[in-house]
């Protein structure tokens, strides 16, 4: 795992935009697969300063996200694909060229297993991004997830419905969502996970330095060959002095 920690968050969402120009300047139809939420909040608006500046590219790009609550189609507010192109207009217009696919929030099994078979068609995921849940959930799988699961319907943990409790406010969180499974991310060609700040330290410590254990879903990356880790150094405070000192915080 390629691990890197940085002063600051800006400068780890910096490298995270950074692999993204890479990947969409070295592949001819990147198959990206995006992740929603606070962490992403900042990185999807220096994806649109780069697109509009012409620094970055995102026409031959087919997008794709990792979760989305059920029965929440696009244009549901609160929804994953709403929050990523509201914030994102570059990715609003792939949505709108039907080169962002929207995983079907149905829950419905056969939906989910042709969403992740017309993924394969085309290839399968160049390049996805994660983020990571304060219990180490990485997309919605919770702890206790298998990882040989792809697609699926999935309850949400009671941390990551408070987490999320802000966002429906007056309404309660959902209780289910749909996501992409522990199998569909390590079948991706190269994985980048950001995570920012001091409530993702513990977190971030099971995933690098604990066991590979379903109770850490983000663990399971450390079976995958191509895997670049963004740090701030919050986020890096938990982790063995070696290891922070070894990526330069
Ligand atoms: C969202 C997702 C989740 C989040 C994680 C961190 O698409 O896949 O795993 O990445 O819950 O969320 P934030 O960034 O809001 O702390």
């Amino acid at each position: 795992m390629d691990v890197r920690t940085f002063a600051t968050a800006s400068e780890a969402n910096a490298a995270a935009l950074a692999e993204l120009t890479r990947e969409v300047r070295t592949q001819q139809e990147p198959v990206i697969c995006f992740a929603t939420g606070s962490t992403y909040a900042p990185i999807y608006a220096a994806i649109d300063a780069a697109v509009a500046t012409g620094a970055l590219e995102l026409q031959k790009v087919i997008a794709t996200h990792l979760d989305e609550y059920l029965e929440h189609e696009p244009e549901t507010e609160n929804g994953m694909v709403h929050e990523i192109v509201t914030r994102c207009p570059p990715l609003a217009r792939l949505l709108a060229r039907g080169r962002f696919w929207a995983v079907p929030s149905s829950g419905d099994p056969q939906l989910l297993r042709g969403h992740e078979a017309r993924l394969a068609t085309i290839g399968g995921i160049s390049l996805v991004f994660l983020g990571i849940g304060r219990n180490g959930h990485i997309a919605f799988n919770e702890p206790g997830t298998p990882f040989e699961v792809g697609f699926h319907r999935t309850k949400l943990a009671e941390t990551t419905r408070e987490d999320a409790r802000s966002r429906f406010a007056p309404k309660e969180p959902p209780r289910e969502a749909v996501t992409a499974g522990l199998r569909t991310i390590l079948g991706a060609r190269r994985i980048v996970l950001v995570a920012t700040g001091a409530g993702k330290a513990q977190a971030v410590r099971a995933m690098l330095e604990g066991p590979v254990t379903v109770s850490c879903p983000a663990s399971a990356l450390r079976q995958h060959g191509a895997v670049t880790v963004l740090l701030d150094a919050a986020a890096a405070s938990a982790l063995s002095l070696a290891r922070r000192e070894a990526h330069g915080s």
